[in-house]
Formats: structure tokens, C-alpha cells, sequence
């Protein structure tokens, strides 16, 4: 059963509706948002085959898989995903260059390619430790502004990414789960579409996407509890106490490890994710990557009426520092990322005369 082409907006008809906002814009930009669209078919389509075609398992398993720049051994599927984003991005004219979570450096768009004005950031494959045990994955992507300077014919070079989310011109994610879809922010609200398999098209299903502000659903990797700060420890200790804790209700945990799964469950019903900063690690300051999976998830949760956050600050004014930095994350519905963040705010002191914190913690190391 297909959608009514008649009756049901395709992406390419969304767009050129976001468009007439700005009478005056080239086109790029939705070519841009078509090309990207048109990798994450193709990723989906890689995706769906698995096994059959041989795209399980690690990359050049013969030598037990490659290491990325972060030190993560690559699936097949993230170094695909990595070439097909590549690919259908590098020609259009739109882009003056890339970055990814798979390549160590940016990606100036190279000759014989005219460039174009705009930055395009990805996380080809989200959530990748899952796709052996055929576990949702998706593509996370941001779009900035190629700054003047690179514009005007300068050298790219990773410093030219370095901009805070407030500055992304869109973002968005695929996810391959059940259904492939494509949830998109261009600045004016949050939409999703689903892919229509025999059209090819994606079709607009989703039309302002809100996420709802309360919710009694949380979601964080617990197996790290002993290593979370304390305001962290106390929130998840006040949901795990339910109705007869200080919440006065009871709360529901959910963990994918794919965020961007989590992010889609978050629009749909409400929630929050936390991938909190924790002393795991001291070189790093959280798990999670800030300028393909914190600023463009945090771009779509503002959009659709949530939050986004560090715990100390809102994620879309943090400045970047460097292509992979890592960062505390926490998003979803606004009134509970409000509540960490205030929970972060308060002086230290207080942790030991929080009562549940301090009686009765679930997660007390001493316990
Ligand atoms: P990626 O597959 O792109 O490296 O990202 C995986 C991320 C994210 O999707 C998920 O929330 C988190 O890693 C899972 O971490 P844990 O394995 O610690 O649960
Ligand atoms: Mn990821
Ligand atoms: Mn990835």
C-alpha cells in the first residue's frame, strides 16, 4: 500500500514550500537537503540488505576492522554509509566541504567539483554497535554556512566547522528501523517523512512534530552510574523512586544505545535521554559527538518545542573547540531538562541534604 501521491506532500514538494519563505534563494540549499535525502536512501537500502549481501561484521574484518579517529573499530556499514554520503554529496555544487565522524579531517569538495556555500556535518551511521543484532541505526546530519572567507576562495579547513549550533542552517536524521524515515528541521518547525519503498520518494507523514513537555520516561545507560556527577545521580534516583519518591510518580526507562532511535522515540511520545558527562574517562568529557549527534539533535529538539543541553548550558550556544569533541548531553522534554539543568545549577553543598540523595541513594557507591 503506497501513499496517494495526490493527497500526501513528497520532500521535494516540502521544500520548495519552506522555500517560497526566501523569494530570493538560489535552490541550492533544498538540492542540498534532495542530495543528502538521496544518500540515506541508499544507506537504507545497504542497511536493509545485511547479511545477504555480505554487509554484517567489521570493516576488513581479515585484520579484525579499522580504528577511526576515535578509536572506535569501524562496521562495514559506517565505512559505506561514510562513502555514500560522500558520493552523492561531492558533485551537487552546493557544499564547500565535509566532515564526518568517520574521517579524521574535513573534506574540502575537490576539482573537478564546483564548491558551493554550504558546510555539511554527519554522523553517516548512528548507533552501529546495533546493526549485527538488526537493532534501528540511523544518519544524523548538520547544515552550516561555509564562512565568507571560504566563499570567497580560501582553503578549507576544519577551524571553518568550528560553529555553534545556533548557527546550523538545518539538520536532520534517517532512521532504519520498521520504516526508513527522514526527520528534518529547516529552521521552522520539525517534519518527518516516511520512505514510500516503491516510489522511492519520502513522503510527508509527520507535519509538526512537537515534543510534549512533561513525560515520565527516561533514558540513560545505567551500567555508567558509578561514574555520574551528582546532579545526574539525584535525577535518576528521584525517577527510580517513582510515586512514592519526591517525583510523585513513576517512571519508565528505555535504552537502545542508538541515540538517534532515542531522539525518534522522544518526538513521537515525549521522554529524556541523558548521555551525561561522567568521570569514566578523564580525556573524555562525555560520550557523545558535538557537532554531528549533540547540535543537530539538539537543533530538531528545539524546534519541536524541547531541549537540549549540556546540564550547564543550552548545547546550541556551546562554541566547538575541535571536529570530534565530545560533550554531555541531554535532550528531549523541556520541563525535565529544565529540571537537570537546575539540578546542575545548584551548589554542591546541597547534594548531601538532598534526603533521597543522601539516605537513600539507589546508586550510592558506598551503599
Ligand atoms: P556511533 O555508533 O555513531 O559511534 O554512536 C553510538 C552512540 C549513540 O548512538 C548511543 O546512544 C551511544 O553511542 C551508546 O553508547 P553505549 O554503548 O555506552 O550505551
Ligand atoms: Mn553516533
Ligand atoms: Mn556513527
Amino acid at each position: 500500500m503506497s501513499f496517494n501521491p495526490h493527497t500526501t506532500a513528497t520532500l521535494t514538494q516540502y521544500l520548495i514550500e519552506q522555500r517560497r519563505r526566501f523569494p530570493d534563494a538560489s535552490g541550492d540549499f533544498n538540492a542540498l537537503i534532495l542530495d543528502v535525502a538521496m544518500a540515506c536512501k541508499a544507506i537504507a537500502k545497504s542497511v536493509a540488505y545485511g547479511a545477504l549481501a555480505d554487509l554484517h561484521g567489521n570493516h576488513a574484518a581479515d585484520a579484525g576492522g579499522s580504528i577511526n579517529v576515535q578509536g572506535e573499530t569501524q562496521k562495514k556499514l559506517d565505512v559505506i554509509s561514510n562513502d555514500l554520503f560522500i558520493r552523492m554529496n561531492a558533485w551537487g555544487g552546493h557544499l564547500a566541504g565535509m566532515a564526518s565522524e568517520e574521517m579524521d579531517a574535513c573534506y574540502p569538495i575537490p576539482e573537478p567539483h564546483p564548491r558551493g556555500k554550504y558546510l555539511l556535518v554527519f554522523d553517516p551511521l548512528d548507533g552501529s554497535s546495533n546493526i549485527d543484532v538488526n537493532v534501528s541505526v540511523g544518519s544524523i546530519f548538520s547544515v552550516l554556512r561555509a564562512p565568507q572567507h571560504v566563499q570567497d576562495g580560501a582553503a578549507l579547513c576544519d577551524a571553518d566547522f568550528l560553529q555553534a549550533g545556533v548557527a546550523q542552517v538545518a539538520a536532520g536524521y534517517a532512521l532504519y528501523g520498521p520504516t526508513t524515515m527522514l526527520v528534518l528541521t529547516v529552521g521552522n518547525g520539525v517534519a518527518g517523512f516516511t520512505l514510500d519503498p516503491v516510489m522511492g520518494e519520502f513522503m510527508l507523514t509527520h507535519p509538526e512534530l512537537h515534543v510534549p513537555e512533561e513525560t515520565s520516561e527516561f533514558a540513560i545507560n545505567a551500567s555508567n552510574s558509578r561514574f555520574w556527577e551528582a546532579p545526574v545521580k539525584r535525577y535518576v534516583d528521584e525517577c527510580l523512586a517513582g510515586k512514592t519518591g519526591p517525583r510523585g510518580k513513576d517512571f519508565n526507562m528505555r535504552w537502545i544505545a542508538s541515540m538517534v532511535a532515542e531522539a525518534h522515540r522522544i518526538l513521537m511520545r515525549g521522554g529524556v535521554f541523558l548521555y551525561p558527562r561522567d568521570t569514566k574517562d578523564a580525556l573524555k568529557p562525555g560520550r557523545l559527538r558535538l557537532l554531528y549527534e549533540a547540535n543537530p539533535i539538539g537543533f530538531i529538539m528545539e524546534q519541536a518545542g524541547g531541549r537540549a543541553s549540556t546540564g550547564h548550558q543550552a548545547m546550541l550556544h556551546v562554541t566547538p573547540s575541535s571536529l570530534h569533541q565530545r560533550i554531555g548531553l541531554v535532550f528531549g522534554s523541556k520541563n525535565e531538562v529544565e529540571r537537570i539543568e537546575r539540578y546542575h545549577a545548584e551548589p554542591a553543598q546541597l547534594e548531601g541534604h538532598t534526603p533521597l540523595f543522601a539516605e537513600r541513594s539507589l546508586f550510592r557507591t558506598n551503599a
